[in-house]
C-alpha cells in the first residue's frame, strides 16, 4: 500500500492526537445514500430507497467543521449512486491533505473517468468490496456481471500506478475457504487487500458467521497462509494484531471493548449521528456528547469486528505505532 509522505503523515497523526485527547472521533463514516445497486446476502442495504432527504454536498461542511476527523469514509449504501459524489468529496477535502479520505464502494458504477475525477477531488484510497475471486461474487451480491466488470477495470486502473486501490473482503462462512485465493487475486490485479469480518447484527442471520470447529480451523489455516505471505510492500493492509483479533472474534462469538460513538461514528444520509452503521439510535450533530454519555460509556455490544472498529479499539500508542509502521509511514520514493 502506498505510504504517505512524512509531512502528510504528521498532519494526520497530529489531528488524530488532538481528537483522541478531546474525545472527538478519529474516523467519521458518511453514509451518503441508503440505496444500493446490489442485494448482498450479508447486508440489509440492498436496492432502492427514499433519497429525498439526503444531505446536499455543501451541507457536509458543517459536519467537517464540528467533527474535524482525520480519516473519513464515504460509504453507503452505494456511494457511486449519487451523481454528486465528486462534489461531496470536494466539500470534505477542500484541497487539504487531511482528512485521509476513503471511498468504500462495490464499484458496480465505477469507470476510469470517475476514478480519476474522484482522485482529483481528494479520494486517497478506494476500497472495493470483493467476496469471491470469481463469478460467485455476482451470486453473493445478486448483481450479474459485477465480477467481469471488476476483473477488467481494477487491473487497468491499478496499472496507472497510484497504488490507492484496496480490495475489501468480508469474511463469512460462505467464503472462508477463499481467503488465500482472494489474496492471490489482489496480487494478480496489482492491488492491496483488507479483510473484514461478518457480523450477524445487520440482518439477524447467523448462517454466515463462523462458528463450527471446521469453519474456525479453516479460518486459522487460511489466515496462517496469508500471514506467511506478508512482505514490505504492505499489500495486506490489516495489521497482524488485527487478524489475530479477527480469529478471536469468531472463536468467541464477539469482541468486547467497542468505542463506537466516540472514536468513530456514522453520519446517516439524512444527517443524523449514529454510533455505528449497525446501532440505530440517532442523535443530531449538536448532541454528540450525549451520544458518548448515553451510548459509548454504557456500550456492551461486541457484535461486529468491522475494519473501522478493529483499528480504533486499540490503545493510542499501539494505533500510532501501527500506522507509523504501516500505511501512514514515511514514503520511501515510489512506494
Ligand atoms: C455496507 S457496504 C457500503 C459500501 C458499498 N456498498 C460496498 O459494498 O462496498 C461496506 C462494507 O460492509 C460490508 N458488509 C456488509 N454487510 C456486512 C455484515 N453483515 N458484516 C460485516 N460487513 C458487512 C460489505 O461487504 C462492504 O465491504
Ligand atoms: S454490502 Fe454494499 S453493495 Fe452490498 S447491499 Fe450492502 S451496501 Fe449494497
Ligand atoms: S461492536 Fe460496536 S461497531 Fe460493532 S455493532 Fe456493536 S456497537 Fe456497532
Amino acid at each position: 500500500m502506498r505510504k504517505l509522505p512524512l509531512v502528510e503523515s504528521l498532519r494526520i497523526i497530529g489531528r488524530g492526537s488532538l481528537n483522541w485527547l478531546a474525545e472527538r472521533p478519529i474516523v467519521v463514516s458518511f453514509e451518503v445514500t441508503d440505496a444500493c445497486t446490489c442485494y448482498c446476502k450479508h447486508c440489509d442495504h440492498g436496492g432502492p430507497r427514499d433519497e429525498t432527504r439526503n444531505l446536499k454536498p455543501a451541507e457536509y461542511r458543517r459536519y467537517m467543521e464540528a467533527l474535524r476527523p482525520c480519516v473519513v469514509q464515504v460509504s453507503g449504501g452505494e456511494p457511486l449512486m449519487r451523481d454528486d459524489v465528486v462534489e461531496i468529496v470536494r466539500q470534505i477535502k477542500r484541497g487539504a491533505s487531511v482528512p485521509y479520505t476513503i471511498l468504500v464502494s462495490n464499484w458496480s458504477l465505477m469507470t476510469g473517468e470517475k476514478y480519476l475525477e474522484l482522485r482529483d477531488a481528494g479520494v486517497d484510497q478506494f476500497s472495493v468490496s470483493l467476496d469471491f475471486p470469481d463469478q460467485r461474487h455476482d451470486d453473493f451480491r445478486m448483481h450479474p456481471g459485477l465480477y467481469r466488470h471488476l476483473e477488467k477495470l481494477v487491473p487497468r486502473l491499478a496499472a496507472l500506478g497510484h497504488d490507492d486501490i484496496v480490495l475489501n473482503s468480508c469474511i463469512t462462512s460462505a467464503n472462508v475457504g477463499e481467503i488465500d485465493a482472494i489474496a492471490d487475486k489482489a496480487r494478480e490485479w496489482g492491488v492491496n487487500l483488507c479483510y473484514s469480518a461478518y457480523s450477524a447484527r445487520r440482518t439477524g442471520c447467523h448462517d454466515y458467521f463462523l462458528s463450527t470447529p471446521e469453519q474456525l480451523a479453516e479460518l486459522n489455516a487460511q489466515l496462517d497462509r496469508v500471514e506467511a505471505r506478508r512482505d514490505p510492500t504492505n499489500w495486506i493492509v490489516n495489521a497482524p494484531t488485527t487478524l489475530e483479533a479477527t480469529r478471536r472474534y469468531f472463536a468467541n462469538g464477539g469482541a468486547p471493548g467497542c468505542k463506537a460513538g466516540q472514536r468513530f461514528l456514522v453520519v446517516t444520509a439524512d444527517g443524523e449521528l449514529q454510533p455505528c452503521s449497525m446501532q440505530f439510535k440517532r442523535y443530531p450533530l449538536e448532541k454528540r456528547a450525549l451520544m458518548v454519555r448515553e451510548f459509548t460509556r454504557e456500550n456492551q455490544c461486541g457484535e461486529c469486528y468491522v475494519s473501522i472498529r478493529s483499528y480504533l479499539d486499540k490503545s493510542f500508542p499501539q494505533l500510532l505505532w501501527e500506522n507509523v509502521s504501516g500505511f501512514l509511514s514515511v514514503s520511501s520514493g515510489g512506494k
